[in-house]
């Protein structure tokens, strides 16, 4: 037995959680208000058979002991385990000490480090850094921005870095590995940085993880970045946060822009919550990051890229915050850079002015839009009703769901009836029957799983399969070394990058899945009836605890209304398990073809 296992055995879910919500017990199941959204009316259960746990309120998720205390504390599932394991006495073996993996990684950020003064200081004082010095100079940065910010130069030399990192100590391959030089075809090395203005990039903790570093002329390509290092995932990281966390603190709210200059022109003229995500779409990494700070966030947004952005993506940020994300829309071909130089007093005007990502698509979609005319409330309903859907919140949801049914002059329950069908994954029969729950249906705990080590083996296996529509959700993984796995696996394409992303306490857990015998053909078919299988799974366990909570509630003596909305959810978790059942019957009869 893995330690995860001794110690999921040990724990008894019930006391773990006692320690936070105020539990009441009855029958088969416990209930409390839960921990992680503000109710009323206590929504939250614990299931002391399955040892796990979930919210049929606004949260609407669940899971084991430990993906309890990561949500409830804000930690990583390494010092979860590492919580527990001390409560319950076990030791754990030393490889999990979180020390040597520690080690390593305190010595590449004393690398980084060592370069970003190395950079500083020929930004200020070298002779070559001449050109750099007039560059920044030209845009205006202060002397003491530059030094807050550590901007530097790297000079253009081949080796230059490499020569004074090595004279102070530090190896070939450990320059390698921060990806500050490069491994020629040849076999030799060269600096990756040469002639380019740098910018360290900097954790909440104030490590050195990477630099961008930009052409000082119109030279392509502008900007390049340190590669994915053990220290470095660009798309978890956040420029200026180690600047901007007490700002974003202070006043509660984030915004975030797209580029270097930005976030350091921003701070220069005193607007300190600013942050970056580096060019890319942000991810939900970043949002998390931010959510320990604050749960108001704004996005700048080109005018030009603020539409599909906030269709695509924003209403997933609200859904990861639990709260509402505000767009500023910048003026055409303007960054923040140029609006805030050109007239700080604009800026500000901008982040006043921001709207809610939602309304702000109600209005990009229905200024193209005629709404007297018929045709053109279906393209409205056609193309906010999906984003609506996407609401986890249900009171925002059903505020939207209004605001949409007056705009287009409808009926509300018309919209809703529409919007049931527009949810992802839910059938159209939804007058059908539903499917009885089986009666024999027992809730087994959780210390493994077979099934998801099984799905997740193969996905480790043949990561091609990665590229296939029929995906597993995170949540159909309820033991969470195996959600953990594979939530990293999404973001990154070798075992070695997911080695580095995950905690030491899951390694050994990979290595048994990395290595676990799998059949050697048809392998994609299996891969998607496995995945089938947990989503079945999934939807039974959730069928049965919300029979359970169902029970409970009743005996209780709750109200017409909560009764009615676990039904409500009741009949949605027998449609969806429906849809399995066809999607089987689909891919058996498939098979015999
Ligand atoms: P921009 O092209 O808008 O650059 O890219 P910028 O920040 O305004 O830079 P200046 O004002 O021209 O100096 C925005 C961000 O996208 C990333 C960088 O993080 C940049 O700050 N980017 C851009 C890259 O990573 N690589 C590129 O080649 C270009
Ligand atoms: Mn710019």
């Amino acid at each position: 037995m893995s330690v995860i296992e001794e110690i999921k055995q040990r724990i008894d879910i019930v006391e773990v959680v006692s320690q936070y919500v105020s539990l009441t017990k009855a029958g088969r199941t416990c209930r409390g208000l839960c921990p992680f959204h503000s109710e009323k009316h206590p929504s939250f259960f614990v299931y002391p058979e399955q040892q796990s746990w979930h919210c049929f309120g606004a949260c609407n998720t669940g899971g084991d002991v430990f993906s309890f205390i990561m949500k409830k504390e804000g930690i990583d599932f390494g010092e979860a385990l590492r919580l527990m394991a001390e409560k319950t006495g076990i030791s754990l073996p030393s490889r999990f000490e979180p020390s040597a993996r520690s080690d390593e990684k305190e010595r590449l950020y004393q690398i980084s480090k060592a370069a970003a003064q190395y950079f500083h200081n020929s930004l200020l004082n070298s002779p070559a850094g001449e050109k750099a010095r007039n560059y920044v100079a030209n845009r205006g940065l202060s002397l003491e921005t530059i030094s807050s910010f550590q901007v530097g130069f790297s000079p253009s030399s081949w080796e230059a870095l490499k020569q004074y990192l090595t004279d102070i100590g530090y190896t070939k391959d450990e320059l390698l590995t921060t990806g500050l030089i490069i491994e020629t075809e040849a076999g030799g090395t060269h600096d990756r940085f040469r002639n380019r203005l740098m910018f360290p990039i900097l954790d909440n903790k104030g490590h050195v993880t990477g630099f961008g570093a930009r052409a000082l002329d119109d030279s392509l390509p502008k900007y390049i970045n340190s590669p994915q290092t053990p220290t470095f995932d660009k798309s978890s990281s956040l420029y200026g946060i180690n600047l901007a966390a007490p700002a974003i603190r202070a006043q509660d709210t984030a915004v975030i822009v797209e580029g270097y200059m930005d976030v350091i022109t921003a701070h220069q003229s005193g607007f300190n919550n600013v942050v970056a995500a580096m060019g890319t779409s942000v991810t939900e990494n970043q949002v998390n990051i931010l959510k320990r700070l604050t749960r108001n966030i704004a996005l700048a947004l080109d005018a030009d890229a603020a539409g599909e952005e906030a269709m695509l993506r924003c209403v997933g940020y609200e859904n990861t915050l639990d709260a509402e994300v505000k767009v500023i829309i910048l003026p055409h071909g303007k960054d923040p850079d140029d609006v805030i130089r050109e007239d700080a007093q604009a800026w500000q005007e901008l982040v006043a002015k921001a709207l809610p990502v939602i309304d702000y698509t109600f209005n990009m979609v229905t200024s193209e839009l005629d709404l007297t005319r018929a045709k053109d409330k279906t393209l409205a309903v056609g193309k906010l009703l999906p984003i609506v859907a996407e609401i986890k919140d249900p009171v925002r949801q059903a505020h939207y769901l209004q605001k949409l049914a007056s705009l287009v002059n409808v009926t509300e329950r018309r919209l809703e009836a529409e919007l049931r069908r527009t949810k992802p994954g839910r059938s159209r029969r939804r007058g059908e029957e539903s499917k009885p729950e089986s009666a024999s249906q027992v809730l087994r705990p959780l210390w493994s799983s077979p099934p998801e080590e099984y799905c997740l083996a193969i996905l480790l296996q043949h990561p091609e399969l990665k590229s296939l529509s029929q995906q597993p959700l995170p949540e159909y993984f309820q033991s969470s070394e195996n959600r953990e796995i594979f939530t990293a696996w999404q973001q990154v394409s070798d075992l070695s990058s997911l080695k580095d992303k995950l905690d030491t306490t899951i390694l050994e857990h990979l290595d048994f899945l990395a290595n676990k015998s799998l059949p050697a053909n048809q392998i994609e078919p299996k891969y998607t009836s496995c995945v089938l299988r947990l989503q079945e799974e999934f939807l039974r366990s959730l069928a049965t605890k919300r029979g359970a909570a169902l029970a409970l509630e009743a005996e209780l003596g709750g109200t017409a209304a909560e009764l009615a909305k676990l039904e409500e959810q009741g009949i949605e978790v027998s449609i969806q398990l429906g849809e399995v059942f066809t999607q089987k019957r689909g891919q058996s009869q498939g098979g015999k073809k």
